[in-house]
């Protein structure tokens, strides 16, 4: 295999769809020998794909917000990229969101991507390798509806610079916040709801999962070999607009 990721290895947590998906595409396009881990079966037939296109890949069922599913991939051998990309949403305001709902919420995004560095980082700073995690615009600005993973999305910003000055100089640890992209997360969201998002970006249209899967390969490449403890807006500028009026 030729390409920036030829000869490494790659985990891409809640790869069996969109963003991660992508990702994984990508990792694997470009040489990775890619593990996909996500809760959902579909990650069978993501596997069979990028097989049946000449890569190594490997789908590993598991929910990371529990720490056996982190044993199970350490246990696999060394890495070089992690991609700590899961999440779940559950949308309500604080008052009737329940402590199970909070806690499941934080479990998969902040939990998740601390269990990865607890148990990868170690590994990470003998391969000299780069862990990308995927955090949200709910990290800059609040949104009715949200608490919990506005929480976690924020934390993985804080967290991104902790585990960069912590491991660094031997791991460069990054973020992408993403704003609108199109994935099956918007199933839930209404027509007007959407094109609410879209009038709220600069460039008037969802990003694809393709877009932000190439800043996550960016930052994960050697490309971005100066490049730590950043937190990256992949939104087409929704979080640089405020409509006044
Ligand atoms: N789509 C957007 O507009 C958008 C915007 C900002 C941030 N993000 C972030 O991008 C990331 C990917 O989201 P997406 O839009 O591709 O969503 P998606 O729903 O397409 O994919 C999420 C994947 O995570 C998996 N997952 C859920 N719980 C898991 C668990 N406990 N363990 C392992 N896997 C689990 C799901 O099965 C699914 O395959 C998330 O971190 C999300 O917060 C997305």
């Amino acid at each position: 295999m030729t390409g920036r990721f030829a000869d490494r290895s790659a985990v891409v947590t809640g790869g069996a769809s969109g963003i991660g998906a992508a990702t994984a595409r990508q990792l694997s396009t470009e040489g990775a020998s890619v593990l996909v881990v996500d809760v959902s079966e579909a990650g069978e037939a993501l596997v069979a794909e990028l097989r049946a296109a000449g890569g190594e890949a490997t789908f590993l069922a598991g929910d990371v917000s529990r720490e056996e599913t982190w044993d199970r991939i350490a246990g696999r051998g060394p890495i070089d990229v992690v991609v700590s990309n899961a999440y779940t949403v559950e949308v309500a305001p604080a008052h009737e969101t329940s402590l199970d709902s909070w806690n499941r919420q934080i479990g998969v995004s902040l939990t998740g991507t601390f269990l990865a560095a607890r148990r990868l980082l170690p590994d990470l700073a003998r391969t000299g390798g780069a862990m990308v995690i995927t955090s949200s615009v709910h990290a800059l600005v609040g949104l009715p509806g949200h608490p919990a993973y506005a929480a976690a999305k924020g934390g993985l910003t804080a967290l991104t610079r902790q585990l960069a000055v912590e491991y660094g100089p031997a791991v460069r640890v990054n973020c992408v916040i993403p704003g609108p992209i199109m994935t099956p997360a918007w199933d839930r969201v209404d027509e007007e709801g959407r094109a609410g998002s879209v009038r709220a970006t600069v460039l008037q249209r969802f990003g694809s999962p393709e877009e932000v899967a190439s800043v996550i390969s960016f930052l994960a490449s050697s490309e971005a070999s100066f490049v730590t403890g950043a937190s990256l807006v992949v939104d087409g500028g929704w979080s640089i607009v405020k409509d006044s009026a």
